[in-house]
């Protein structure tokens, strides 16, 4: 039986998706035969609410130095990023010599921000070409990943620190008490955590399976986060919904009983209970949509198919391995996927090795269809592709539901 990685109440999963590829793990051919795989089965544990894998590839097999996603190919996450970092600046730190720390800080897309102020900062990023990146840009990197351990490290040698923030890591990693931990001793008694993940309440609002993949551990919640901190005497202060990445929540905490504590915090525990996110039953409802969503999606990917359209994927998102490779979409429904990270060019998506190729290849010579992977980035997208849909194009989207947009 296994054991919830936050509580270690036995869990049971309600699902699984299959065996399942690392979701950023591009690959050349003669890599096929060799290629990873895990059963992605999920879990919510019923003590303390944590959504969870019940198996997680090893760290090392996830991020490294081939690591493919940079944050700072999508400029409207550098503009988000931007925005996160002067709400921190002119919202939470204080005094002569602010010191602030981030876990996953990738090629330096948050941290730009304070180095530009020459704000005292540290980064925290294992993955050595994207560190390698933020460091050529100035930015302070340690590259390794961060725990309890490193974190006494820092605390020795450069102090404890007024801010300690992330995006879309805190849910990367299964050892996560180590890191609550270190965030614990980080973090100076007065000081503030900021962090944003994919919000499991919009997951299961929207059905959003997507979320699920090899790197995200866990989808947290309200519930399940407080329940986290409260292990390390820490409490959530305040919540900030975001619709980054399909839907997130920014968690503003702090030690117990240093800072008011916003009526956010009680409104959203509720707005869970009222969702059922402590139900057994919500969750078998949402294996249902799941596998409703995927007949949706292969009926008309196989449509289009019989009628010999050219149909390609656009943006080779890490969430889209989970829908390729749950839903069965093969070469036959996808001739490639563009995308505008050069690492990922003629590679091959993980699991159903779908070619992968250039943006231009894309403007060069338009699809019928384009199936939006990258619907987590559709303000973006839309705004650079008047041209595809007024020569008649289409996308194909599953999200929140699956449909053809004319
Ligand atoms: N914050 C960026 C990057 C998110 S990707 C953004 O939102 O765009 C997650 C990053 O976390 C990866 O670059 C990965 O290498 C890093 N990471 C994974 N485990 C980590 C750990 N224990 N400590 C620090 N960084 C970690
Ligand atoms: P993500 O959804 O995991 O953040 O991944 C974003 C991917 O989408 C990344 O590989 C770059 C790609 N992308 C495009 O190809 N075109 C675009 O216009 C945008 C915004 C992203
Ligand atoms: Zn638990």
């Amino acid at each position: 039986m296994k054991k919830c990685l936050v509580c270690e109440n036995p869990i049971q999963s309600f699902m699984s998706f299959g065996k399942m590829p690392i979701a950023n793990g591009f690959l050349s051919r003669e890599k096929f035969n060799n290629e990873y795989y895990f059963e992605m089965e999920v879990a919510s544990c019923s003590k303390c609410g944590m959504f969870q894998l019940i198996n997680q590839p090893d760290k090392e097999q996830m991020f490294n130095e081939h690591y493919a996603f940079f944050s700072g190919t999508s400029k409207f996450m550098a503009k988000h990023f931007e925005e996160f970092a002067n709400h921190v600046i002119n919202d939470f730190i204080t005094g002569s010599d602010p010191f602030v720390a981030e876990i996953g800080s990738n090629d330096g897309i948050m941290l730009q921000n304070f180095a530009k102020r020459k704000i005292r900062h540290i980064g925290f990023e294992p993955s050595e070409n994207v560190a390698t990146v933020a460091m050529e840009k100035g930015i302070n990197t340690i590259v390794e990943f961060f725990d309890k351990t490193l974190a006494e490290k820092i605390v020795r040698e450069s102090g404890q620190s007024d801010a300690f923030i992330g995006a879309n890591v805190m849910c990367h990693i299964p050892y996560i008490k180590s890191v609550v931990e270190g965030i614990q001793t980080l973090v100076k008694p007065n000081g503030v955590v900021v962090f944003e993940d994919p919000y499991l309440g919009d997951v299961i609002k929207n059905t959003t399976y997507d979320q699920i993949y090899d790197e995200h551990t866990f989808l947290y919640s309200v519930h399940s986060v407080g329940f986290l901190f409260g292990l390390y005497d820490m409490e959530i202060i305040d919540l900030e919904p975001q619709e980054t990445h399909g839907g997130s929540m920014r968690y503003i905490i702090a030690h117990k009983g240093k800072r008011k504590i916003s009526e956010n915090v009680s409104k959203y525990l509720q707005m869970e209970k009222e969702l059922g996110l402590h139900l057994p039953e919500t969750y078998n409802q949402f294996k249902l949509n799941c596998e409703n969503s995927r007949k949706n999606l292969m009926n008309i990917l196989n449509d289009l198919h019989m009628q010999n359209k050219k149909v390609v994927g656009y943006a080779a998102t890490s969430k889209s391995t989970t829908i390729i490779n749950y839903c069965g979409i093969t070469t036959d429904h996808l001739e490639y996927i563009c995308d505008t990270t050069p690492i990922k060019h003629n590679k091959f998506s993980p699991g159903a090795h779908i070619p992968v190729k250039p943006y231009e290849e894309f403007q060069k010579n338009y699809p019928d269809y384009a199936l939006l992977f990258g619907y987590n980035h559709s303000k973006e997208i839309m705004a650079k592709e008047q041209r595809f849909m007024e020569q008649g194009s289409k996308w194909i989207t599953y999200v929140p539901e699956v449909k053809v947009l004319s």
